[in-house]
């Protein structure tokens, strides 16, 4: 089993000492930063937007995984593929016409990602998976950080791993929401590439050594 990418939650940081959790995630073995976008309609909350972008472009030395849970996302693509993004997930649930929502993202020079709710099908996908470099499945109700995985998520994963198989696609699979060192092993068995972690790394004694050992697929 190849070891998974590691994409810490922004979310999860101390927002009053940005610039040191931002030092922290470029001194460890994290692959992206994982920006979560909420637009308080979407979702039933609201996070940030440009200029915290701005501020972690500035401070941040590991790739932006932008995760939009909003409405019309095809209005702000632009500005965060302008800002700095390299990966872009939309939510499947707010695209009318995904097709175009992904060529435009790749257009813009990001990779083109697809969030799905927890109820959402992976099969809905089949028809776009040629436009889709990242699947991230939802393995919570997305809107809050700190909520506990939806244990079905490794089902869904498997699914979704052999749906690509069966197209011979190369998107990557990412899960978002209660991910811990404790799942982390079942998700990767499943066919998870990369996993996302807010609560499990900032919340730990020892961040570090937290996106280490979820790399390293380790029960604690
Ligand atoms: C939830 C967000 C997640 C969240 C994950 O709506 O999309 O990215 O930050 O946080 P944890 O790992 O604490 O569930
Ligand atoms: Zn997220």
């Amino acid at each position: 089993m190849n070891k998974p990418f590691i994409a810490p939650s922004l979310l999860a940081a101390d927002f009053a000492n940005l610039q040191r959790d931002l030092e922290l995630i470029n001194r460890s073995e994290a692959d992206y930063l994982h920006f979560d976008v909420m637009d308080g309609v979407f979702v039933p909350n609201i996070s940030f937007g440009f200029p915290i972008l701005e501020a972690v472009r500035r401070h941040c030395q590991k790739p932006l995984d932008v995760h939009l849970m909003i409405t019309q996302p095809d209005r702000y693509i632009d500005a965060f593929a302008e800002g700095g993004a390299s990966v872009i997930h939309v939510h499947y649930e707010a695209c009318t016409h995904l097709h175009r929502t992904l060529t435009h993202i790749r257009q813009m020079g990001c990779r083109a990602g697809v969030a799905l709710n927890p109820h959402t099908p992976v099969a809905g996908l089949e028809d776009v998976l040629e436009q889709i470099d990242v699947v991230l499945i939802m393995s919570v109700n997305p809107g809050f950080g700190g909520q506990s995985f939806i244990p079905n998520t490794i089902r869904k994963v498997a699914k979704l791993k052999q749906l690509l198989a069966a197209n011979r696609s190369s998107a990557l699979i990412e899960i978002d929401g209660g991910v811990s060192q404790k799942n982390a092993p079942a998700l990767l068995e499943a066919g998870a590439d990369i996993l996302v972690a807010g609560s499990s790394v900032f919340g730990a004694p020892d961040p570090l050594e937290a996106i280490r050992t979820l790399k390293d697929g380790h029960q604690p």
